[in-house]
């Protein structure tokens, strides 16, 4: 791994490497493809940060699956949850009597997919489900079920395979600490 990289010197310490992701997916795609046997389940992509996760998800789910892109507020340059969720991207398709997965880069607070949730309940789904990369369990600040994750990670900012800090960082291959001397300046 080439960890002299620019990107890399931002980095306090590297958390998940590439392989270890690559497997975590391939093994999430294959429960998905076991659980919606029989369906053809719509893949929601939550821009941004849930792209390079979406088209690696997608590619090991052996399902006619559809996809969509929805893209809704978050946290700016901040590393904070401003706690105002709204829709900027909407679905382009009518989802009742769909089953829906959710795919987003990490769950913190829990209070964007807990909005998701019920937006797509009322909408009239068959069902919704949540399937996020990474899950920090002890920021969450609402009760929200989360059906599938491949990683807990301890409650630190992270950046890569997606994920930014004011949309940098989002190519990193793998995921790391971001050193907290970048953004203590917002503090
Ligand atoms: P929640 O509503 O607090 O769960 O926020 C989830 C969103 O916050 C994610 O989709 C990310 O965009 C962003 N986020 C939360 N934690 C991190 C992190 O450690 N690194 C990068 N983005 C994060
Ligand atoms: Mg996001």
């Amino acid at each position: 791994m080439e960890t002299t990289a620019m990107l890399y010197q931002d980095l306090e310490r590297l958390l998940l490497t590439r392989e270890e992701i690559q497997e975590a997916v391939k093994k999430l795609g294959q429960q998905i493809t076991k659980d919606y046997a029989g369906k053809s389940p719509l893949l929601v992509c939550i821009l941004k940060g849930a792209v390079v996760f979406f088209t690696d998800l997608i590619r090991e789910i052996d399902l006619p699956l559809q996809m969509e892109f929805m893209s809704i507020s978050s946290y700016g340059a901040s590393t904070k949850s401003s706690g105002v969720v709204n829709i900027r991207k909407d679905l382009d398709v009518d989802i009742t009597g769909r089953d829906i997965i959710i795919v987003e880069d990490i769950v913190d607070s829990g209070m964007t997919l807990s909005f998701l949730k019920k937006v797509f309940a009322t909408r009239n789904a068959a069902s919704v489900a949540i399937a996020t990369l990474l899950n920090k369990p002890a920021r969450r600040r609402v009760e929200l079920d989360v059906e599938y994750y491949c990683f807990n990670i301890p409650d630190a900012f992270v950046v890569g395979y997606g994920l930014d800090y004011d949309e940098k960082y989002r190519n990193l291959p793998d995921i790391g600490v971001l050193d907290p001397r970048i953004y203590t300046k917002e503090e």
